[in-house]
């Protein structure tokens, strides 16, 4: 049996089991949460709109970890989403302390499985997961990429007035201010951003990506993005339940792609039922290339934090 669990039942979690079950990629998808009720009631409701949408997979809603046991692949979102005014940073503790908490029980009911991390702030979360579990690395990865080069797809899109299926954005480096958009190899259609929109035009594009979760933040006033998040992370999941081997835009763990080794970084890399199974190196420019290596330089200092929290017993 193939079986997907979701950890975190709101709006990133629920809407990610939502996708995956409608799209039949698993038998199971396992959706737990601390609030009791809240995963049972979501997929019951979930599970009738089978008849409506035509898939089989079912839901399951659960606050015990037993019930989430062989699973293959296992999504974290559990934690606090960031409210108007808050960085990432402030999420730090409070969110290393439930990721802990959940890695343990993952890794004790599914030794076998593949995590994929989408709690913020995410690089510091993606290497927590890693380092509790115990895991090789190439199968605990983060989502942070897709999303980000999505976002900036869109914008491409919206400003050139083209076809959203024939925009290429590449966005590599961390989430969020060390982002780095990657603009010589975008492509709208089949000529580069760069000969499509000037230099200024495209770094307020860049700009408006860099915030693109603060600004759906500030706009909401309570609660974050899920729509496209849970679209990200589907995609990951489909690609290692398929084992297609599609490239996309990750958190991995590197080992001396770009010449940086031993951090937790945004690339694109070749996903299937392993988890990571290449890392690519694209043809980035110099400046590009820089911008990574200070990306990748920013991750490390702020995973020094975690060494900072007191764990208590
Ligand atoms: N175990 C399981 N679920 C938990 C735990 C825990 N220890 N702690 C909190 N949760 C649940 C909450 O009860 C809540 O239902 O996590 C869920 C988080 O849902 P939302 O508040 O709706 O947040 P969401 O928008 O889904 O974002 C989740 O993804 O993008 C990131 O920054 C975002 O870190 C946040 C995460």
């Amino acid at each position: 049996m193939r079986k997907v669990t979701v950890v975190g039942a709101g709006k990133y979690g629920s809407t990610t089991a939502q996708r995956i079950a409608e799209a039949d990629l698993v038998d199971e998808v396992v959706m737990t949460d601390i609030v009791e009720g809240l995963p049972q009631g979501l997929a019951l409701d979930m599970n009738q709109a089978r008849p409506v949408v035509g898939h089989r997979t079912m839901v399951i809603g659960t606050n015990d970890y037993t019930d989430t046991a062989g699973s293959d692949v296992v999504v974290i979102t559990a934690g606090l989403p960031r409210k108007p005014g808050m960085s990432r940073m402030d999420l730090l503790e409070t969110n290393a302390r439930i990721v802990k908490r959940v890695v343990e029980e993952i890794v004790d009911k599914s030794p076998e499985c593949l995590i994929i991390v989408v709690t913020n702030p995410l690089d510091q979360m993606t290497t927590l997961a890693a380092e509790v579990s115990g895991f090789s690395r190439s199968r605990v990865i983060g989502q942070a990429g897709i999303l980000d080069s999505s976002r900036f797809a869109h914008f491409i899109a919206e400003v050139t007035n083209e076809d959203i299926q024939s925009i290429r954005a590449v966005t590599l480096g961390s989430h969020g201010e060390t982002m780095v958009p990657v603009p010589s190899l975008c492509r709208v259609g089949d000529r580069s951003l760069t000969d499509v929109l000037t230099p200024a035009a495209i770094d307020d594009l860049v700009e408006r990506t860099r915030n693109g979760g603060a600004e759906i933040v500030g706009l909401l006033k309570q609660g974050s993005a899920y729509f496209a998040p849970s679209a990200a992370a589907y995609k990951m999941v489909h690609a290692v339940i398929k084992n297609t081997g599609e490239e996309m835009p990750v958190c991995a763990w590197m080992t001396g792609q770009y010449d940086i080794h031993d951090v937790y970084l945004g690339v694109e890399a070749k996903i299937g039922a392993g988890g990571i199974q290449q890392i690519d190196e694209l043809p980035v420019t110099e400046t590009e290339l820089a911008a990574l290596h200070a990306a990748a330089e920013a991750v490390r200092e702020k995973v020094t934090d975690l060494e900072k929290i007191e764990w208590g017993s």
